[in-house]
């Protein structure tokens, strides 16, 4: 960081940067992490998984990324990728993932993310070395657990994983500065119960968006609770759930609403917002977070306002 340089955005929200930015760089990298901060952004959004040997590594998906993973040959490897509860971190570090697959509609969604080669997945542990000495004592990790119910053999449980997660933000010494989200409120629950500090982050899918459920009918990832108990109400589902934050898609969010968890204590922090309009309509309705693959955008349309 350059000295002197604010280490916040200072807006009104906290400005988040979706996997580092994925915008600009290659997605979930210590080089995006690194770009990010030196922008000033307020909290970095990255995704976790767990490794065989036990180790959390920052990645979207539950294994290798086929429009992002090259081996040693330079090939990007075939679908679908090894789950990285199979795959030892050293055999993970063997791949290449600065480098989007040119003719996937991945590229085509973020034609101007300039290329690292060479580039490896981090551990959960290099990135909080990275922050730690960049000086940046501010910055905040919304970190996300990448477990499904519907793929259990593609992760460790929920209990394991979040008992790892845990362990890695202890040693590292950056409980007060994580919140953890999930769609899987499962391991929520046990953050909650675990380490009651952490503020939880309960993250809803776009009503409606194909092909993932209907939110109301989504009980498998609510762990048992039912916004049909509370009036349909998503906010009261997520207060009775136990949890701090509300992150639901931006498309869902309304005054209304937002009013709402606010009444409630919630806070409301939107995903994934990377057009001028949208980021706009959310800065005009209050609130408190907002999730992009473009943080520079995102502060410059925050200034005109
Ligand atoms: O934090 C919300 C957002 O990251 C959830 O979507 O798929 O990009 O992890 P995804
Ligand atoms: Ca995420």
């Amino acid at each position: 960081l350059v000295a002197g340089q604010a280490m916040g955005s200072d807006l009104a929200f906290d400005l988040e940067a979706h996997r580092g930015g994925r915008a600009l760089l290659p997605e979930n990298t210590l080089p995006a992490f690194a770009n990010a901060l030196s922008m000033g952004v307020d909290t970095l959004e990255l995704d976790v998984g767990v490794t065989a040997d036990g180790e959390i590594i920052v990645s979207h998906e539950r294994g290798l990324n086929p429009d992002l993973a090259r081996d040693s040959s330079g090939a990007y490897i075939s679908p679908p990728g090894t789950p990285f509860v199979k795959l030892r971190l050293d055999e993970i570090r063997t791949y290449d993932v600065g480098h989007i697959r040119p003719d996937s509609a991945y590229a085509k969604q973020f034609p101007d993310q300039r290329a690292v080669p060479g580039t490896r997945i981090p551990t959960l542990k290099e990135l909080f070395a990275l922050v730690r000495k960049s000086g940046n004592t501010q910055v905040r990790f919304n970190i996300e657990t990448k477990i499904d119910p519907n793929h259990p053999d593609e992760t460790l449980d929920p209990q394991a994983f979040v008992a790892k997660l845990l362990g890695v933000i202890e040693t590292e010494g950056f409980f007060d500065r994580v919140m953890i989200q999930s769609f899987d409120w499962r391991t929520l629950l046990l953050v909650q119960q675990q380490a009651p500090n952490i503020p939880t982050v309960y993250l809803t899918l776009q009503r409606g968006s194909a092909p993932t459920v209907a939110l109301d009918k989504a009980t498998s990832w609510m762990a048992g609770f039912s916004p049909a108990d509370h009036g349909g109400s998503l906010p009261r589902t997520i207060k009775a759930a136990g949890g701090a934050i509300w992150s639901p898609h931006f498309g869902d969010v309304t005054a209304a609403l937002v009013s709402e968890a606010h009444a409630l204590g919630l806070r409301v922090v939107v995903w994934t917002v990377n057009k001028r309009d949208d980021m706009a309509r959310m800065i005009e309705l209050g609130v408190d977070g907002i999730i992009s693959d473009r943080p520079d955008l995102l502060r410059q349309v925050a200034g005109e306002k």
